[in-house]
């Protein structure tokens, strides 16, 4: 899948004109900065693919990329704003977060929603939230530990297991953490087979 093609396809402010939810879809959720846009480019392969930026709170649609052929195997991947606090003003940060829920919610072709943690930070009130809200609505879900080039094998092990005792409870996400580095390239390959697999199911 990830030998083909990724193109741009929009980004919606609002959410009564996505794309047709005809194709199976990827969410990447997180809070502002932690990695999302990066991480889509590192997946594809493209570096500037996805916008990223220093300053919390690049991302302010719903960006939607076509991954793969419509005639063959194809998927959604969703670049989402981010949440808890960004270089913009408080009512639009709670306009981003209310329009990310919203779509969490109500997407029916949402096949998984990998909810991207600081490796150095772990889990935060916002990520909670997020989490509380997928567990209620049955949306699948799966942790990511990002920037893992930041810390030493020994201290990744350690956030990996306390995370994963940490969403122990949490009914729709998935038991495993994935560690990955843009930058460097960890879990990248892991996580194209499991985008894989979900675009095959
Ligand atoms: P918003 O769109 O503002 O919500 O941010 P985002 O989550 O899309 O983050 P983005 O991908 O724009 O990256 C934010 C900053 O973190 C940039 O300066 C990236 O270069 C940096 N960054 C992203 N991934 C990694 C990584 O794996 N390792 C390191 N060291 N830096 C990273
Ligand atoms: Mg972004």
């Amino acid at each position: 899948l990830f030998a083909q093609n990724c193109d741009f396809i929009m980004g919606s402010p609002v959410l009564d004109n996505l794309p047709p939810a005809d194709l199976g879809e990827i969410a990447f959720a997180g809070r502002s900065n932690v990695g999302k846009s990066s991480l889509i480019n590192a997946l594809t392969g493209r570096k500037t693919l996805a916008r990223t930026s220093n300053t919390p709170g690049r991302t302010q649609m719903l960006n939607f990329f076509l991954l793969g052929k419509r005639e063959e195997l194809a998927l959604y991947l969703v670049d989402l704003p981010g949440y808890g606090y960004a270089k913009v003003s408080r009512s639009l940060v709670n306009q981003w977060t209310r329009l990310m829920k919203d779509y969490l919610r109500g997407r029916p072709n949402l096949r998984r929603v990998y909810v991207l943690v600081d490796s150095r930070h772990g889990l935060k009130e916002g990520d909670r939230d997020i989490m509380k809200l997928m567990d209620e609505s049955a949306v699948s879900y799966q942790i990511i530990l990002t920037k893992v080039d930041k810390l030493k094998k020994g201290e990744q092990e350690k956030v990996r297991e306390a995370t994963e005792q940490a969403i122990k409870k949490n009914v729709a996400a998935h038991p495993e953490v994935i560690l990955t580095s843009s930058v460097k390239g960890d879990g990248v390959d892991e996580l194209r087979a499991s985008i894989a697999a979900l675009a095959a199911s």
